[in-house]
This record gives C-alpha cells, sequence and structure tokens, in this order.
C-alpha cells in the first residue's frame, strides 16, 4: 500500500501537495484562531506542513495520515526540523476509515476527497473525529470557469464535467450537508503555477538522472505536453479552496 512512485517524483520537492503557498496555509492557520493545543487530525496529510508549522506558529498538537511512505518519511523529518516532533505525529496507512482515538478541534482533509468517496462522505469521515464546536477543513477543486468541450474537461484532469462544481455550487453544497462556511482560503492562479510548474523542474531534474528508470519514457512524455496542457485548461478552468466549517 504505497503511492505510486510517479507522484512522488513530480513532487519531490513539494512541502504542500495543493495549489497553496506557504503564505496561504499560513494565512488559512491564523484565520482560525486556534487556542494553544488544539488537537488537530489531517488526513491524508501529505508532508505534513500544515501540522508542523501550525505546531510551530501555533502550538497545536495533532496527527497526520498519509498512504505514501515517502511522504510520511518527509513530515517526520519536517517536524524534527521544525522542533515540533513532540507535538505532532505521523502515520502511515489507508486514511479511508481513519477515526481519531480522543475527539479532534480541528478535522482536515485537504485534495483528497476520494478517501471518503467524494465531499459528503469525506464529511461523514471527518465528522466522527471532530469535538462538538470543532472546525473541519476540505481543500477541494471548483470550476472557475465551467467548460463546455470535453477536451477542456479532460485537459483538466477530470472525466466528466459534472465531477466539478462552480465556487458557488461547492459553498452550497457545504450548507445542503448541514455546515455553516465559516472561512476559506482560496488558490489562485500563481500559488497553482507554484504547485504545478514546480512538478515539471522535479520531473525533469529525475529524467535526467534516471534515464534508463521503467517510469523514464512516460514522465519523458508526460513533461513534453504538461506545461502547454496546463496552461490551455487546468490554469484558466479550474480553482482551488480551503473551506472551514462548522455543523449547524
Ligand atoms: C493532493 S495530495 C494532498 C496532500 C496534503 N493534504 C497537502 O495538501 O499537502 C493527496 C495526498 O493523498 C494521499 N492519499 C491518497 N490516497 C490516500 C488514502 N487512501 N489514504 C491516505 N492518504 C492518501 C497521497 O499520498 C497524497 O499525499
Amino acid at each position: 500500500m504505497d503511492l505510486p512512485r510517479s507522484f512522488v517524483i513530480r513532487e519531490s520537492s513539494h512541502r504542500i501537495h495543493d495549489p497553496l503557498t506557504g503564505e496561504k496555509l499560513a494565512t488559512l492557520g491564523r484565520a482560525l484562531r486556534l487556542p494553544p493545543e488544539a488537537r488537530v487530525l489531517d488526513l491524508a496529510c501529505g508532508s505534513g506542513e500544515l501540522l508542523c508549522t501550525w505546531a510551530r506558529d501555533h502550538r497545536i498538537t495533532g496527527t497526520g495520515v498519509d498512504i505514501s511512505t515517502a511522504f510520511i518519511g518527509r513530515a517526520r523529518a519536517r517536524a524534527t526540523e521544525l522542533g515540533v516532533a513532540d507535538r505532532v505525529g505521523f502515520v502511515h496507512g489507508d486514511a479511508g476509515g481513519h477515526v481519531a482515538d480522543e475527539p479532534v478541534d480541528v478535522a482536515s482533509c485537504l485534495g483528497a476527497s476520494w478517501i471518503g468517496g467524494g465531499v459528503p462522505g469525506t464529511v461523514r469521515l471527518l465528522q466522527r473525529s471532530l469535538k462538538p464546536g470543532g472546525i473541519m477543513l476540505i481543500g477541494e477543486p471548483f470550476w472557475r470557469r465551467r467548460p463546455t468541450e470535453q477536451d477542456a474537461v479532460t485537459g483538466c484532469h477530470v472525466d466528466s464535467v459534472d465531477d466539478l462544481l462552480l465556487l458557488p455550487g461547492l459553498v452550497e453544497q457545504f450548507g445542503a450537508l448541514g455546515y455553516d462556511v465559516v472561512e476559506m482560503v482560496l488558490a489562485d492562479q500563481d500559488s497553482w503555477d507554484r504547485y504545478r510548474a514546480a512538478q515539471w523542474l522535479n520531473v525533469r531534474r529525475w529524467l535526467d538522472t534516471h534515464p534508463d528508470d521503467e517510469l523514464a519514457a512516460g514522465l519523458r512524455a508526460e513533461l513534453d505536453t504538461a506545461p502547454a496542457r496546463y496552461v490551455r485548461y487546468e490554469r484558466e478552468y479550474v480553482g482551488w479552496g480551503v473551506f472551514a466549517l462548522m455543523r449547524r
């Protein structure tokens, strides 16, 4: 059970595996006005940047769960680097059924709502770990502009135009699930670039040093087209944001 190696290669330099920059993640941490010692559960935590930096900046404690051994290893190294290894811990595993032993103040899943089979299922999963009055964080894509051609939908790495909502529709979906949206931090095109464009240099450097690897031909072909595909489609059509929710 591990994340396919191609993802680890593409995101080898990333501390944040989503379209938020470190500044935006810090803005979110400040916006939530977390009390010291707040307990946070982060499902599909990637390399643990949310937990590690919020432990440093806001004195939270927490646990991250991720299926990638590489990312969990980096999360533990980052916790040591920031001097917060006594405040945050990281578990390698499938987060799909993970529920905290004790209810937490904040339960999050940024950029991985498939672990609950979509937004409603992930909301239900996170709710099972939350204290009454706790805050849920969901990081999710939406259409900035709804494409009219299937080429554009596919170019955005989406199967069907109905797989994403426009931003108002996504916000209304949280309401329909019984939650108040109490904060949000959205990506913009520049922060999307930090996520996607940074992958191209990672792939190019890896290709230069691993020409005979079994993944080389596929990643070479991907790099030939990924930048143009991104600026033509995803950068124009897809938005992304983290939404803070409280149950009504
Ligand atoms: C888009 S990244 C987001 C990572 C992190 N939340 C962040 O925003 O930096 C998706 C993450 O989901 C993890 N993942 C995918 N399926 C998973 C599963 N079933 N259980 C736990 N983690 C999973 C991947 O390893 C990856 O770290």
